[in-house]
This record gives structure tokens, C-alpha cells and sequence, in this order.
């Protein structure tokens, strides 16, 4: 059934599109964040094995949001590994055991997607008139924020 809730069928696809790409990203900052909780060494070893597992939970859950957006925008989630593989831009460096590697590294993909949000924020709203989506990056972007802010706290 057609999607009428005035926005543009091109709008739409570009954010659809978008936002695909952003749920690409998260799939592989989810999965670094849970091989991390698996492969975590040192003194603090507990510490970082919760810490890592209250993140990927937290993005397993903005992940299921992702994908709901982009349904409910009248596009369809791209959610088959090797298409999420293609579409996503974040590295996956040979995964580190020591934390300061581990936690620069996932500083280093919260911030690209940070600074990525940022710019979807404006464009959404501004380009492709979706205030809904425009919205709900914001809320994404604070969620990232305050992970990036929870892992730099332990580095100097
Ligand atoms: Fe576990």
C-alpha cells in the first residue's frame, strides 16, 4: 500500500538509503564491540567484559530501531551479511586483546559515526524533508555520544 505521510517517494528512497548504510555500520560496531567483550585481556579484565556487553546490547537495540525507521518510511531494511558488508565503511583492524587498542578503536567508530549523524541530521530535515528521521538521528547521535564519553573516560 502507498506510503502517504508527506514526504516525497525520492526523499523517502534517499533516507531509506541512508539510513541502510548507518544500520551497516552499527551491525559491524555491534559485532567489534562483542568480539572485544569476548577477547578482552588484562588486569581489568571484568570490568571491560561488562562494560562492552552493556554497549553491544545498547546497539542491538538501536539497530532493531534503525531498521523499524527505515520500515516505517516504506523501505525495507537490508538485513543479509554480505549486503550489510558491502554497504558498511567502518574498518575491522585484526581484533586487539589489549584494552587501550580496543577502546581507541571503538572511540575512533563512534565518532565517525558521530560526525556522519551530524550531517544526516541537517540533511534529512533540510534535503529530503523528514523531520521524523531528522529526529530520530538526533536521538542516535546523543546514544553515541555518551557511549564515545563512557569509553574515553578511561583513557588520558
Ligand atoms: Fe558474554
Amino acid at each position: 500500500m502507498k506510503v502517504n505521510i508527506g514526504i516525497t517517494d525520492k526523499n523517502r528512497q534517499a533516507v531509506a538509503y541512508a539510513l541502510n548504510q548507518l544500520l551497516a555500520d552499527e551491525h559491524i560496531l555491534y559485532n567489534k564491540t562483542r568480539n572485544y567483550h569476548w577477547s578482552v585481556e588484562g588486569p581489568s579484565f571484568m570490568e571491560f567484559h561488562k562494560l562492552y556487553e552493556g554497549q553491544y546490547t545498547q546497539l542491538a537495540e538501536m539497530i532493531d530501531e534503525i531498521a523499524e525507521r527505515i520500515r516505517t518510511i516504506g523501505h525495507f531494511a537490508e538485513g543479509r551479511l554480505k549486503e550489510i558488508i558491502k554497504l558498511a565503511q567502518l574498518d575491522e583492524p585484526d581484533p586487539p586483546s589489549e584494552q587501550a587498542s580496543q577502546l581507541a578503536n571503538l572511540i575512533g567508530d563512534h565518532e565517525t559515526i558521530i560526525n556522519r549523524l551530524r550531517k544526516l541530521i541537517k540533511d534529512f530535515d533540510e534535503k529530503h524533508k523528514d523531520i521524523g528521521s531528522s529526529d530520530f538521528a538526533t536521538g542516535l547521535l546523543k546514544q553515541h555520544e555518551k557511549m564515545a564519553w563512557m569509553l574515553r573516560s578511561y583513557l588520558r
